[in-house]
Order: structure tokens, then C-alpha cells, then sequence
């Protein structure tokens, strides 16, 4: 095990997620040094500056915001948000040529001065972008990994939480595979309470049968579109679910989070970045987690992998 973390997050990219993750990582206290970079040395200045006048109504905490990457010196977790905004009509995959030749130019220059950071990769496709990042960077798996579907991981629990009338906290449920369209909620593993969720339908009738399973999970694959096409681009459930993952790391709480990472003979799939559920904690991701699939499910994961593995080798990985 190494050393207690101290607590310095770096942040790539000053875009809307990458500013909108600062923010939630100061609000909520998790680090006591926040520093960003970007290539817009006015737009990280101004991010930044923004950012400082707000110290007196936030958890003390150290910000600055630096068009050098020295700024990211010594970080214990560095978040990648850099990369083109996905556009009406485009899909994340859409989106992988553009991003790992960003990545060959960031990744060796942040690694050089933060060698010892856990990273988290959020730019998407984030299941490709972290493959081609951990290839690039040479770090052992644990030590990179993608924000992957812990964000719609939230989306489905949010639907199911309303859908039952519970806390979001007590609906366990999980999003697998890809971080775009190809994903799958595990609905046999899924849980509401105490009482499994295939089992709600016929005691809380009409309530999450198939067809209202199936519309959730659609809703849940669409959420990003729905949301890019009334604003732009997604950040605030982005930034929140990236910040959950910071917090499992330097608080070392071994959450268990469907984070993106390298499968190696996980229900037969191997040598592809996915999401599955994960224990993450100080050292990064750690165990990964075999929920009992149905024929279907599993059918469903390996469909995914295939699909990102595809996009991999268009891309020589
Ligand atoms: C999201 O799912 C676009 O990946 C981003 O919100």
C-alpha cells in the first residue's frame, strides 16, 4: 500500500467539465489544492480567478489555474477532461481520432511531472481514450482508469429512485460496458432496498416491469443527447460523478464504482477498457467485481467490448 494521500487534484482541460469539476471538488472540500490547465491561458486565468473570489464561502482550499503544466506538479489525482465537446448528432465514438492525438501530446507532458498520481479519464470516448492513455503513459491499470459509466450509473438510479419512490442512495444497480451506446443495465444484480429489483415488479405491479425497464434503460442511453441538445454539452452530473471517483481515492473508501478499466479474462472478454463494477480506493481501481449475469446480460457485455475493440484497432491499439 502506499503512503496516506495528501490531497492536490489537478485538472486537465478548463472547459465546461473540467471548470464545473473544480468547482464541485472545491464545494465539497475534497481536495485542499485545485489546480487546472488548459492551453487557453485566458480562458484557465479567468476559470481560476472566478473560482478565488469565492474562497470565503468554500473549505480553505489552495486554486490556481496555469496554461503551464507545471501546475499539475506533484498532484495525488489528475483528471483528464481535455478533448473536442461532442456536438448535436454526434456520438462519443464519433469523437476518438481527434482525442487520442490530444492524449499522445498530453499524457506524456502530465505524467512527467505527476508520475505518482492516480488518473482518472473523463474525455470521451472515454473507454478508448483510457485504452489508448494507459498504452501511452506505460501505468499499470490500476493507476489509470476511466470515469466510464459511473455517471450513468447515477442516471439509471436516479430514474429508478423516482420510479419507487426511494433514496437514490438505496437503489443498487449498475450500468456496464461502453460509456455510450452500446451499455447495459444489469438489472438481474439490481437491488431496491432489500428486495431485488426483478422482484419489485410483481410486488409493486405495474411498477419497473420490462417494458417500463426497457424505456428506463433508453432514457438512461439517451440521457447525454436529450441534454447536449437543450444546452450544448453535459457538466454538472459529469462533474459530480468525476468528483465521487477523486473522493474514493483520496479518502481511500474502496467504493465500488463502474469506473472504465483494462478487462483481462473477466466473462471471457479481455484486452478492452469497459466499465464493470469495481473497487476503488487509494491505489486506484482495484478488484473488479462479477455480478451474476443472465445469458442475456452477458451477451450484451461482450457486444460492448466488441464494439469499443473495433474503434480500438480503426486506431491502431
Ligand atoms: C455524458 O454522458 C457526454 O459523456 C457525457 O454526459
Amino acid at each position: 500500500m502506499r503512503a496516506a494521500r495528501t490531497s492536490k487534484v489537478a485538472i486537465i482541460g478548463a472547459g465546461s467539465v473540467g471548470a464545473t469539476m473544480a468547482f464541485a471538488t472545491l464545494m465539497r472540500g475534497t481536495a485542499r489544492h485545485v489546480a487546472l490547465y488548459d492551453i487557453n491561458t485566458a480562458k484557465v486565468r479567468a476559470e481560476a480567478l472566478d473560482l478565488v473570489h469565492g474562497v470565503q464561502f468554500m473549505p480553505p482550499a489552495q486554486i490556481e489555474g496555469s496554461d503551464d503544466i507545471e501546475v499539475c506538479r506533484g498532484a495525488d489525482v489528475v483528471v483528464v477532461t481535455a478533448g473536442a465537446k461532442q456536438k448535436p448528432g454526434q456520438t462519443r465514438l464519433d469523437l476518438a481520432e481527434s482525442t487520442v492525438g490530444l492524449m499522445r501530446t498530453i499524457i506524456p507532458q502530465v505524467t512527467a511531472v505527476a508520475p505518482d498520481a492516480v488518473y482518472v479519464m473523463v474525455t470521451n470516448p472515454v473507454d478508448v481514450v483510457t485504452r489508448a492513455a494507459l498504452a501511452i503513459s506505460g501505468l499499470p491499470p490500476n493507476q489509470l482508469f476511466g470515469s466510464g459509466t459511473v455517471l450513468d450509473t447515477s442516471r439509471l438510479r436516479y430514474r429508478l429512485a423516482e420510479e419507487s419512490g426511494l433514496a437514490a442512495q438505496n437503489v443498487h444497480a449498475y450500468v456496464v460496458g461502453e460509456h455510450g451506446d452500446s451499455e447495459i443495465p444489469l438489472w438481474s444484480s439490481a437491488m431496491i432496498g432489500a428486495v431485488p429489483l426483478l422482484d419489485w415488479s410483481t410486488t409493486h405491479a405495474p411498477l419497473l416491469d420490462a417494458a417500463s425497464r426497457e424505456a428506463i434503460a433508453t432514457e438512461v442511453v439517451e440521457a447525454a443527447y436529450t441534454v447536449i441538445a437543450g444546452k450544448g454539452a453535459t457538466n454538472y452530473a459529469v462533474a459530480l460523478a468525476g468528483v465521487s471517483i477523486i473522493e474514493a481515492v483520496l479518502r481511500d473508501e474502496n467504493r465500488v464504482l463502474s469506473v472504465s478499466t483494462l478487462i483481462e479474462d473477466y466473462v471471457g472478454i479481455s484486452d478492452v477498457c469497459l466499465s464493470v463494477p469495481t473497487v476503488v480506493g487509494a491505489d486506484g481501481a482495484g478488484e473488479k467485481l462479477v455480478p451474476p449475469m443472465t445469458p442475456a446480460e452477458l451477451t450484451g457485455l461482450r457486444a460492448s467490448a466488441d464494439r469499443i475493440r473495433e474503434v480500438l484497432r480503426g486506431l491502431g491499439f
